[in-house]
């Protein structure tokens, strides 16, 4: 069994963090919240806040710094570790790659350090369906061989795995599970917290949202000549807040001792893929907004289509993805009108 404390949130007032942190908090956890603020805003404290009726501790510090780190650790009773902090832009991470490992590799080095010198033994990890690269079997299982990654930030992702899956090999005391998510997208019902992408948004949604409310002109849909029924990409979106929940029970699977060895890994989605066209379509139903947007070249990197088999986390997490593409559209929606709002 593992000790109880704190419930350590690695970039917390990020997008997946903050969402997180919520349900960590009503579901009964104390939470600290970590954040260089690199990719994130000091006023998600405050959504998170009104939503669950109480301000969680935060912390400002890099985790490559190693001596705050412990500093952390020796001044807090921290039970478990969620590790969202990381830099995740697939494209700058091509043009900058030496800053992706640091940023990435050296925060998740530091945080199992201390987990080895035993001030924590539980690591829930924010993983990717990245790691699978294109498919030859869909829905995609766990067991799909693992592929040589197309960027930098993908790497990454793989990396992190294989050294958190060394880790736990020679520390038997310490216990992890990577959480492999497909396409996160949505935002809180309460529209308080949602995705603030920096500059021009690299991810379709918030790229939809924003052509929708008029900060981009329109939006470029890379490619409509893939093998594929309407010829655009095939993703696997999920709704952030059934993305949240998962972390909170992978989190009680690893406190309650239901691991079947100490790592172990899942596959985060609905198993259901919808197109880029689809999902326009159902954001201009949901919204009755026209979204202006042209066809244009592939992108290069993306993969043709993915979606998840979801089997094992059904069984093995007893969780299941929730929302549909509705809600998930509702509810990009109704932050994007309250972020152009402020
Ligand atoms: C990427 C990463 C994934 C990461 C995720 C979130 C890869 C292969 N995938 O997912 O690991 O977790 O970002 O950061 O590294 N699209 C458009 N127009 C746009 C934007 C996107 O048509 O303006 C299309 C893309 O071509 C793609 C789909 O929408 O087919 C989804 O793109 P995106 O939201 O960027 O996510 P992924 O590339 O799937």
């Amino acid at each position: 069994m593992s000790n109880q404390g704190k419930v350590l949130v690695t970039g917390g007032t990020g997008y997946i963090g903050s969402h997180t942190a919520v349900e960590l908090i009503q579901s009964g956890y104390e939470v600290i919240l970590v954040d260089n603020l690199s990719n994130s805003e000091l006023s998600v404290l405050d959504g998170i806040e009104k939503i669950t009726g109480s301000k969680p501790q935060f912390e400002q510090f890099d985790l490559c710094e190693k001596d705050k780190v412990s500093k952390l650790f020796n001044e807090n009773e921290i039970g478990s570790i969620i590790h969202f902090a990381a830099s995740k832009a697939v494209g700058e991470s091509v043009e900058k790659p030496l800053l992706y490992y640091k940023n990435n590799l050296l925060s998740l080095m530091n945080l199992l350090e201390v987990m080895n010198e035993g001030k924590s033994d539980a690591m829930v990890f924010s993983s990717s369906c990245t790691v699978y690269g294109q498919p030859d079997k869909l829905p995609v299982t766990e067991d799909a061989p693992v592929v040589p990654a197309e960027s930098p930030y993908g790497n990454t992702k793989q990396v992190s795995e294989e050294i958190i899956r060394d880790a736990c090999k020679a520390n038997e005391k310490i216990n992890a599970i990577a959480l492999r998510y497909f396409n996160p997208v949505g935002a809180h019902e309460s529209a308080l917290i949602g995705e603030l992408p920096s500059g021009v948004p690299n991810n379709l949604v918030p790229f939809i949202t924003q052509t929708a409310a008029g900060v981009r002109p329109e939006l470029r849909v890379f490619g409509n000549d893939y093998n594929t029924p309407d010829g655009s990409c095939i993703r696997d979106f999920i709704h952030v807040v059934d993305l949240a929940k998962a972390h909170v029970i992978a989190l009680e699977r690893i406190l309650e001792s239901k691991q079947k060895s100490n790592f172990e890994f899942f596959n985060l989605g609905t198993g259901n893929g919808y197109s880029v066209l689809q999902l326009i379509d159902a954001f201009e139903k949901v919204t009755g907004k026209k979204l202006n947007y042209k066809i244009v070249d592939r992108r290069p990197g993306d993969i043709e289509q993915i979606w998840a088999d979801t089997t094992i986390a059904n069984q093995e997490l007893g969780w299941k993805a929730e929302l549909g593409i509705e809600e998930m559209m509702s509810s990009a929606w109704k932050w994007q009108e309250k972020i152009a709002g402020k």
